[in-house]
């Protein structure tokens, strides 16, 4: 049976339990989409069976966001929304004031999830994390996490924060191999979510992507998002065009074999990053 055009497993939410949190594995990114048609794209990926949306203070889109989160006439209590605080945000008065905001934008009274965006050099750790946590306890957020957070900081920031933290949310795709910090998250009980899954596109061209696709009647795109979710890892690929949302849904109808696995795994190589942006406290970002 297919519902809204979409396979039948579209309505089903497939999740990742990760220290209390139940975080629906595959969402839909919203960065760099704007205005209307970020609205409109996020209305139709939740009418399409999306439960799950990412954005972001920096994405200059939480309006957007909410509205087509009310558009779509599906339960809020259905929808599991991650926004991020920007680094410059992280001294404790202006994180909790960064929070407020996100939701006065979001028009939500809390959100599911809420990430320090990047780590921030110049702010202490621990005051970030208490401020945090304070933010979780206060209702704003029923959960809370990390985002660009390297082994170290993991494992810094699990010290350090009072409540339990459920997610780093990193970049991750068959090109780059993120194996380590991945196995630091899942000593920790963190859920790990793929930003830029498709690495913002470069997948849809692979030729392995493609000859594997082939095998399973799929796309190279979707045979790349299938790697992630089939490691459990969220994954939250972004599209600004509404015929996409379906295709990019459709992951899990079919399973790769070990072998395919192990040749995807195969793919990375040392200059796989697609976002080689670091937060470095410049005035210019304050
Ligand atoms: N935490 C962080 O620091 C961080 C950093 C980066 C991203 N993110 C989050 O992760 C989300 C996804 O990452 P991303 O936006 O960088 O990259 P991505 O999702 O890997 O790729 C997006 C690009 O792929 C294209 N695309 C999507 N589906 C496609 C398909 N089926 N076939 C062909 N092309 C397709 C899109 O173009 P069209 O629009 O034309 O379809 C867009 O140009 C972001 O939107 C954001 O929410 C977080």
């Amino acid at each position: 049976m297919r519902r809204n055009g979409m396979d039948e497993g579209a309505h089903v939410t497939h999740a990742i339990e990760a220290n209390g949190a139940r975080i629906p594995l595959r969402g839909l990114g919203t960065w760099d989409l704007r205005g209307r048609s970020c609205a409109r794209i996020v209305e139709q990926a939740l009418r399409f069976g999306y439960r799950h949306i990412d954005t972001a203070e920096m994405y200059d889109n939480e309006r957007e966001v909410g509205e087509g989160l009310r558009a779509s006439g599906v339960k809020r209590a259905d929808v599991f929304v991650t926004t991020k605080i920007w680094p410059s945000h992280f001294a404790p008065p202006s994180l909790e004031r960064a929070a407020k905001e996100c939701l006065v934008r979001l028009r939500l009274s809390e959100v599911d999830l809420l990430l320090l965006h990047w780590p921030n050099p110049h702010v202490p750790l621990a005051e970030t994390l208490g401020a945090l946590g304070k933010v979780k306890r206060e209702g704003l957020a029923r959960h809370i996490g990390i985002s660009n957070f390297t082994v170290a900081l993991v494992d810094e920031a699990v010290r350090l924060s009072s409540e339990p933290l459920v997610c780093n949310q990193i970049e991750a795709h068959p090109f780059l191999d993120q194996t380590t910090v991945i196995g630091a998250c899942r000593r920790h009980g963190l859920a790990v979510v793929a930003y830029s899954p498709i690495a913002r596109g470069q997948a849809v061209r692979d030729p392995l992507l493609t000859e594997i696709g082939k095998a399973h009647g799929k796309s190279a795109a979707q045979v790349c998002l299938r790697w992630l979710v089939q490691q459990d890892i969220g994954v939250i690929p972004r599209t600004a065009k509404i015929e996409r949302l379906e295709s990019n849904a459709a992951i899990f109808d079919f399973t790769l074999s070990d072998d395919e696995m192990a040749r995807i795994g195969g793919l990375a190589h040392p200059r796989g990053r697609v976002v080689n942006y670091a937060y470095s406290g410049a005035p210019e970002w304050d």
